[in-house]
């Protein structure tokens, strides 16, 4: 069984797929971490993007592994574990770009079919109900205002030692909104069947419980 959570960057979705999963005993799959793990090997390699043959020699090569300890994702790329360098500054200035190219979508769809196919899992990202699992049980598209997401983002950041002001977030928030809802290939859309859930004035503990109470009244 999957259940399928999308929406846009630090609308919250992560943390709450996580915990939904950790609630129903279901397996967790952060399709946007493989996204980062692909930028970051094309950053570290300095592969041009605009070449699908290099980019299809480096997904073809490359070793990605995505798993959970703990509740939180563990991504290793060729055996090391780059759970922290997927989240920097630069990965994330590139990432948008990087999974709008063809090639990088078809192959990390691939594999997250595979996943998914495995177990339940609650898989999240922003094409999972609309591309990557059409016919799942269950979806969510959750949103929040650009302010208060990028209060959440601050306050992650500020977690791994990071300062950014409240305008600057919303700046960058902006920019990646736009670039992941206009893009050509699986762009950020609500599933016409997926229920959205607006978490502006909801605490995480509400956006779990709401999630994981739908599923079970289904189920
Ligand atoms: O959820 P995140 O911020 O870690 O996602 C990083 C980027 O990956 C984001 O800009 C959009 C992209 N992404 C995607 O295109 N498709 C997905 N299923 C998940 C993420």
């Amino acid at each position: 069984m999957i259940v399928a959570i999308d929406g846009p960057a630090a609308s919250g979705k992560s943390t709450t797929a996580k915990k939904v999963a950790e609630a129903l005993g279901f397996a967790y799959l952060d399709t946007g971490a493989m996204y980062r793990a692909v930028t970051l090997a094309i950053l570290k390699k300095n592969i041009d993007m605009n070449d699908p043959v290099a980019l299809k020699m480096l997904l073809d090569s490359m070793d990605l592994n995505v798993s959970t300890k703990n509740g939180d994702t563990v991504v290793t790329l060729n055996g090391i574990n780059v759970s922290d360098h997927i989240r920097s500054v630069e990965v994330t200035q590139h990432v948008s770009a990087v999974s709008a190219i063809p090639v990088v979508r078809e192959s990390m769809v691939k594999i997250q079919r595979d996943i998914g196919h495995r177990s339940d899992c609650v898989c999240e990202g922003r094409d999972i109900g609309t591309v990557v699992f059409s016919d799942a049980e269950y979806k969510f598209f959750i949103i929040a205002e650009r302010e208060t997401r990028a209060k959440r983002r601050q306050l992650d950041l500020r977690n791994m030692g990071e300062e950014r002001s409240v305008e600057e977030l919303v700046s960058d928030l902006k920019i990646r909104d736009q670039k992941d809802s206009t893009r050509k290939h699986s762009p950020l859309t609500r599933a016409a069947d997926a229920v959205e859930v607006d978490t502006t004035h909801m605490t995480l503990d509400e956006q779990v419980m709401y999630i994981v109470s739908k599923v079970k009244k289904v189920k």
